[in-house]
Formats: C-alpha cells, sequence, structure tokens
C-alpha cells in the first residue's frame, strides 16, 4: 500500500525498509535531503517537503510521522494540514504524550481527518524482528492502514487499544515497565560485579536467558553489552530518560495508582546524572552537626 513517511532517523528509515521488502510503495521525508536521497536509492519515493509528499499520494492518503514527541510533531501536522483532504490518515508512530494525542486527533477530526497515536515499539531492531505496534484512534481508519501495520509488526504484534490516545497510553506504561524491568537488571548485576568473586557476567547473563525465570529480550541485550565490554569500562553510567517514564509516574500519581519500581527507577536515572548530590553532603552535614561524625573534606 502507499504510505507516506516523514522522519527517516533510526527508527522511520528502518520502517521504510521494512515496508519495501514488505511490497509497500513508501514515499519518504525528511529534513536531510541526503537521507531521503539514501531510501530512495533503496526503492522508496522521494519528497522535498510535506507538501510535495501529500501531492505525490493518492487519496485517500495515510501520512506516518516518526519524529520526536512535542514541537516536531506540531510542525509536522501543521506542514501537512493545509494539503490534507478528508478522510485522509495521518500517524503519529512517536512518542507523543497521550494528551496531546487525544487534543490533535479531535482538532483534526473536525476537518474530517483521522488521526492515529500508533506506540511503536522495538528499536533498531525492529527492522528484522518487526515492531510491537499499539494504534489508538478509530477502528475504520486502523483497518484502512492495516496491511501497513500487518509488515510492520512480528506476527500478532498490533492491536487497535481503543479510542484516540490509547496508543499512545499503552506505550507510556510499556516504557516505564521499561525502566522497571532495567533497574531490575542493573541492581542485580551491579551486585555480582561486587561480589569479589571474579563472576563472567556475560555468561552468568548467557545462563539466565536459558530457560530461568528471569530470561528476557533486555537479558539478551545485557549479554551482549557484557560481551563487548565485560566491566563496562568504556561506558559513563549517565542515564538519559525520554519522557515516558516520568509521564508514567505522574499518571500513577493522577489516579492513586502506587508505581514505587517504576517512581524510583526514574530517581535512580536522575542521580546518575550527578557529579555530585547536594542531598548527599547535607547528609553528611547532618551526621557532624548531631553526632561528631567525620566529614571528609575537599582540599583546594
Ligand atoms: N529509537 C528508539 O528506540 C525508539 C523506539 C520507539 C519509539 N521511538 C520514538 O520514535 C520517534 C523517532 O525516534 P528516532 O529514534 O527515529 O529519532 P531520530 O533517530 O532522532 O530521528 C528523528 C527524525 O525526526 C526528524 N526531526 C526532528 N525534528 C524534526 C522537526 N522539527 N520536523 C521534522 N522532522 C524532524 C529528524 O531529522 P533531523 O535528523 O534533521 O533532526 C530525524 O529524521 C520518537 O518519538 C521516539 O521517541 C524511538
Amino acid at each position: 500500500m502507499e504510505l507516506g513517511m516523514i522522519g527517516l532517523g533510526r527508527m522511520g528509515g528502518n520502517m521504510v525498509l521494512r515496508l519495501l521488502r514488505g511490497g509497500h510503495a513508501p514515499v519518504v521525508y525528511d529534513r536531510d535531503p541526503a537521507t531521503v536521497a539514501r531510501h530512495v536509492e533503496a526503492g522508496a519515493r522521494g519528497a522535498a517537503s510535506p507538501a510535495d509528499l501529500v501531492e505525490q499520494l493518492r487519496a485517500p492518503r495515510a501520512v506516518w510521522m516518526m519524529v520526536p514527541a512535542g514541537p516536531p510533531v506540531e510542525e509536522t501536522i501543521e506542514a501537512l494540514l493545509p494539503h490534507l483532504a478528508p478522510d485522509d490518515i495521518v500517524i503519529d508512530g512517536g512518542n507523543s504524550h497521550f494528551k496531546d494525542s487525544s487534543r490533535r486527533a479531535e482538532a483534526l477530526r473536525a476537518k474530517g481527518i483521522h488521526y492515529l497515536d500508533a506506540g511503536t515499539s522495538g528499536g533498531i531492531w525492529g527492522l528484522e524482528e518487526g515492531y510491537c505496534l499499539m494504534v489508538g484512534g478509530e477502528k475504520a481508519a486502523f483497518d484502512r492502514i492495516e496491511p501497513v501495520l500487518r509488515t510492520l509488526a512480528p506476527e500478532d504484534g498490533y492491536l487497535h487499544t481503543g479510542r484516540s490516545g490509547s496508543g499512545h497510553f499503552t506505550k507510556m506504561v510499556h516504557n516505564g515497565i521499561e525502566y522497571g524491568l532495567m533497574q531490575a537488571y542493573a541492581e542485580g548485576f551491579e551486585i555480582l560485579n561486587a561480589s569479589g568473586l571474579d563472576l563472567d557476567l556475560a555468561r552468568i547473563a548467557r545462563l539466565w536467558n536459558r530457560g530461568s525465570v528471569v530470561r528476557s529480550w533486555l537479558l539478551e541485550l545485557t549479554q551482549a553489552a557484557l560481551e563487548k565490554d565485560p566491566r563496562l569500562q568504556g561506558i559513563e553510567g549517565y542515564v538519559e530518560d525520554s519522557g515516558e517514564g516520568r509521564w508514567t509516574v505522574l499518571q500513577a500519581l493522577d489516579s492513586e495508582v502506587p508505581a514505587p519500581l517504576i517512581a524510583l527507577s526514574l530517581m535512580e536515572r536522575f542521580r546518575s546524572r550527578q557529579a555530585e548530590s547536594f542531598g548527599n553532603k547535607l547528609l553528611t552535614a547532618l551526621r557532624r552537626e548531631f553526632g561528631g561524625h567525620a566529614v571528609r573534606t575537599r582540599s583546594g
């Protein structure tokens, strides 16, 4: 099927390649013309602007955005809107906040345009393994793009989650769970690493991936990372977050659902970015104040 793809980064670029392999006809646009040219070489039709992309698609069209959440999504919709017609479908495959997606769906519905929020998981492995797709919005629009979803996903790897916003809501919680799982592995392997037993961490990860209760794809990635660099000496432990963990915690607060593990995982990421903790300095100062305990001081 014909599909417009805007944003040919790590995700959108590979998704186009998977669509081409599946016999689809993507028309692609990226801010970088060289990136567009690379995908044209791979078999896609290239567009010079969002307007040109819309122009090249037969109506009713489907345009998939794979750009970062926030202003990039807003700007892309603004660039598309004057050129779209009623019954066209716009799909946001990035990690937008579900409330933004509901709002955008409502605004586009007023113009007769359908909007789907397609939470997408799979990272750079999606090209070979397929992408897990959680899609919110009108069922009729979902049905229309189903051939594309079937190609992008592994078998049984896509779902109509319900009304607008539900796809991105589901993806948000998915990513919150990911924070917790990753934190548990990180803590376990840190204890193994500090054991003094000179344990082969990569082999333990490999072993646990063979039938153990904690086997998982994240543990396979743990194994791969430890095989490359057994003590992770080339890596600084500075952990970024891209928003979905925070949103999951805020959602838990809003609905008064206890989510201590996900919340702590997020806090640990914040802690990882501190070269020095003011809080820890205060703890030390307080121990000196009430108990006269020794304090290590800094010279110079
Ligand atoms: N990477 C993952 O593992 C993963 C997994 C699931 C979901 N996601 C989500 O998928 C979306 C894309 O992620 P990605 O990893 O593919 O990001 P990426 O590699 O950084 O690619 C983003 C693409 O969007 C373009 N872009 C950025 N700002 C734009 C703007 N204002 N207008 C138009 N295009 C713009 C970028 O162009 P430039 O190169 O010119 O900046 C680039 O082509 C994000 O929402 C991300 O959270 C990512």
